[in-house]
Formats: C-alpha cells, sequence, structure tokens
C-alpha cells in the first residue's frame, strides 16, 4: 500500500500507487561516495526492499475519476503525480523518478528529468527554452558533439542558431537568445571551457552545460552558474555500454517546463533503462576514478609514441589554458584524444586495428573504444567546423593499462 491511499487503506484492493520521491532529499552531509551509493532511494526502506524495485507498469490503475484525471493534468503541465497516481508511464515511472533524484543530488540540483536519450534530452531543452522566452536564438559554443551541432544547425526545432568560441558569447547573444550551449569538456577536442565566464557572457540567458564527459564526479556546473546539467546518460552514469538514456538535472521550475515538454511529446526515460542508470551511479566516482588514473597513463605514454602528433587531454598544454582544472573540474578524465602523424590514412589504420580496444561510437563504459570523429560522430558538422581527420578519440575503460598499450602499439606500427 502507497503512503498516498489514505481513504481505502487496510482494503485487499487498494490500488493507489505509492508516491515516487518528487526531489532529491537534501543530504548535505555525505561526501560523494557516500551519496552516490544512497540517492534516490530514500524510499526503499518503508517500502520493505533492499533494492529499487523495477516497475514496467505502462498504465496504472486509477483510484477514482477525478482523482486520475487531477493527477494526469498536474503531469501533463509539468507537476509531480498526486492523489492520482502515476497514471500513465509517458507521465512519470517511479524507477524513472529514483534515477532522477540520485542524479539531482550528486549534480546539486533541485530536481532532474530523465530522458530517452541524450539527444532527447537536447531537443527537450531547446523546446522548453523557446516556450520559456518566446525566444528562437541559440547560441552554441564549438566544438560540441556532432548530433548536438547538427540538431542546432538543422533548423528542425525551429532554432536560429550563432555559433561562437567560448570568447564570443557575449558578442553573440541578442533578445530573443532563449538558451546558450556549452559542452567542457568538449566533444571530441577535450578543450575546457570556463563555465562561470560563459554565464557572465550570457548575461541572464540560460547556460545549459553538456556534463558527459566530466560527469559530477569531476566537475558541478551548476556550482558555476549553470542553469541547466544534461548528460548522455548513455555514457559514463550508466557506464556499462547497455543503456541509452539523457538526463537534465536543474532547478524546480526548469524541471517542471522539461516535464510538460516530455510529457507531450513522448520522450522520457524507458524504466528498465531508469534502473540500469540508477544501478550505474554507486559505482560512478571508484569507475571515474579508476579509469581517470589509466587515461592519465595513456595520455603520458602516447605522447611519446613515434606516430602520435599530438595528445589532447585536460591538463597538457593547449586544453586548458586558463588553468580550469582544479579550479571548476576535479580531475583530467577518461576521454585522451591523439593526433595522428599520418594523418586520416593512420588514423584509420589504428581504429580497424585495435583488438583489445573496440572501434566503436559511445564511450565512458567500463570498456575501451575508440572512433574517428570526423568520420562518424562529427561527420554531420559542416567541414569548416569538423574535427581534422587525423584525429581519434579514445575512451579509456578499466582494462590493465599495460595491455591498452600493448594493443595501441600494434596499431600504431608501421607494417
Ligand atoms: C557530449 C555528448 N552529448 C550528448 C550526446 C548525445 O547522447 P545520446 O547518444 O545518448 O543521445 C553524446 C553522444 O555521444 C555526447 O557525446
Amino acid at each position: 500500500m502507497g503512503p498516498n491511499a489514505d481513504s481505502d487503506a487496510g482494503t485487499a484492493h487498494d490500488l493507489t500507487p505509492a508516491a515516487a520521491p518528487t526531489a532529491p532529499t537534501p543530504h548535505p552531509a555525505l561526501g560523494l561516495d557516500s551519496l552516490a551509493v544512497h540517492a534516490g532511494r530514500d524510499d526503499l526502506t518503508a517500502a520493505g526492499v533492499h533494492a529499487p524495485p523495477l516497475d514496467l507498469s505502462s498504465t496504472n490503475p486509477l483510484p477514482g475519476v477525478e482523482a486520475g484525471g487531477e493527477a494526469y493534468e498536474a503531469m501533463a503541465t509539468g507537476g509531480h503525480p498526486t492523489a492520482g497516481g502515476h497514471v500513465y508511464a509517458r507521465l512519470w515511472n517511479p524507477t524513472v523518478a529514483r534515477f532522477e533524484a540520485g542524479l539531482a543530488a550528486l549534480e546539486h540540483t533541485e530536481e532532474a528529468v530523465a530522458f530517452a536519450s541524450g539527444m532527447a534530452a537536447v531537443t527537450a531543452t531547446v523546446l522548453a527554452a523557446q516556450s520559456e522566452s518566446g525566444g528562437r536564438h541559440v547560441v552554441a559554443v564549438r566544438p560540441l558533439y556532432g548530433g548536438t551541432d547538427h540538431l542546432l544547425g538543422s533548423g528542425l526545432l525551429g532554432t536560429e542558431t550563432t555559433y561562437c568560441s567560448p570568447d564570443g558569447v557575449a558578442a553573440s547573444v541578442r533578445p530573443d537568445t532563449c538558451l546558450v550551449v556549452v559542452e567542457t569538456p568538449a566533444n571530441p577536442t577535450l578543450d575546457l571551457v570556463d563555465i562561470a565566464a560563459v554565464v557572465r557572457a550570457a548575461a541572464g540567458r540560460p547556460v545549459l552545460v553538456d556534463n558527459t564527459f566530466a560527469t559530477p564526479v569531476l566537475q558541478n556546473p551548476a556550482d558555476h552558474g549553470a542553469t541547466l546539467v544534461l548528460h548522455s546518460a548513455t555514457k559514463y552514469l550508466g557506464g556499462h555500454g547497455d543503456a541509452v538514456g539523457g538526463v537534465v538535472a536543474t532547478d524546480a521550475g526548469w524541471a517542471a517546463a522539461l516535464r510538460r515538454v516530455r510529457a507531450v511529446t513522448g520522450g522520457i526515460l524507458h524504466p528498465l533503462a531508469g534502473y540500469l542508470l540508477h544501478r550505474g551511479l554507486p559505482t560512478l566516482p571508484v569507475r571515474m576514478r579508476a579509469q581517470q588514473e589509466s587515461a592519465e597513463k595513456m595520455a603520458g605514454w602516447l605522447a611519446g609514441q613515434p606516430g602520435v602528433a599530438e595528445v589532447l587531454y585536460p591538463g597538457l598544454p593547449g586544453t586548458d589554458p586558463t588553468g580550469l582544472l582544479g579550479r571548476q573540474m576535479r580531475g583530467p578524465g577518461a576521454m585522451v584524444t591523439i593526433r595522428l602523424v599520418g594523418g586520416y590514412d593512420a588514423a584509420a589504420r589504428v581504429a580497424e586495428r585495435v583488438r583489445l580496444f573496440t572501434h566503436a561510437v559511445s564511450l565512458g563504459g567500463v570498456d575501451s573504444l575508440v572512433q574517428l570523429p570526423a568520420a562518424l560522430t562529427h561527420r554531420p558538422v559542416p567541414a569548416d567546423a569538423r574535427p581534422g581527420a587525423d584525429l581519434l578519440r579514445l575512451s579509456i575503460g578499466l582494462e590493465d593499462p599495460a595491455d591498452l598499450q600493448r594493443d595501441l602499439a600494434q596499431a600504431l606500427a608501421e607494417d
């Protein structure tokens, strides 16, 4: 019986659903690792379970016509469930809500809203920003993930987008700017962008920071003034390459606007993915630390390889000219990008010759991946803004760094 079931308490057929957690319970005294283990689990003890239940219901029994209708209206307009319950899984799902509460706690925001993919989250954010402000202009700081760059420039969402460098934000914003979009570390060059400086330059316009590469373990954009913090949860949050999802951590007002868009456009995260992503959070800090430690070793080793022209890795010259490591980001992360002396042919050869790395799109999992962004993730980006064809992006997993080095050495070797 759910805690909302006050009218029919004790009846054999009490179908009133338990209220899902509606906001992260603040755990001010807990450190990051403890929070990662416990956040989003506040209702479990009262429910008499230890592991979060996976609720796959597509629909929910209604306690009454009026109560059901009121709950439907509350959620379709961005609110939380009322006494009428969860009504329909496009509006609300308790397994997804637990993942949202956990992520919001880790990102130091009031709430989070989860979507079927990172791109569904970007789409909902742009639509919500347009509807909140009435403006249709977006400022996008390059480089960005190719899908985001492509979506914003495509006009599919009715946006007019000005692309700029971090220094160009102030000159690019207009009275009808509804959103400023930035990624740091940026995909795929791993450039670090000063979030607080972008927020100042945005002069009151909402700033969306894609925090996929850093994760809340290494960076909390909301602490630096970001309005919305986005993740492709498909990557580090899940960490095992078996769930696609997106999530936006933000304040209660923006969360309501995002849920309204999500309810009417139908982009909610599937509960099974919500379960897997929530299950990924407790190990996120240890995974990030271990993968980062290997990435640091890989970056140093790669810098000494004859076929490698340049290693792009936060903290190395070029990626962090303003000293954001330590000030904004707590560590350099687990992505390493390299430029090959032999250009595209050499990069393609490495991607096709690796054996322990997998040549595949995506990143952030426990196994190492490699891909050539110009040919794959950033293919839709206009040629003048596309990353160089000599560039390979490596996602460092949990394998022994010595084995990863041996694999890359054989892939880099001249015939
Ligand atoms: C930085 C970044 N943001 C957003 C996305 C889009 O996420 P998804 O693939 O989950 O839709 C990706 C995907 O690679 C990404 O790397």
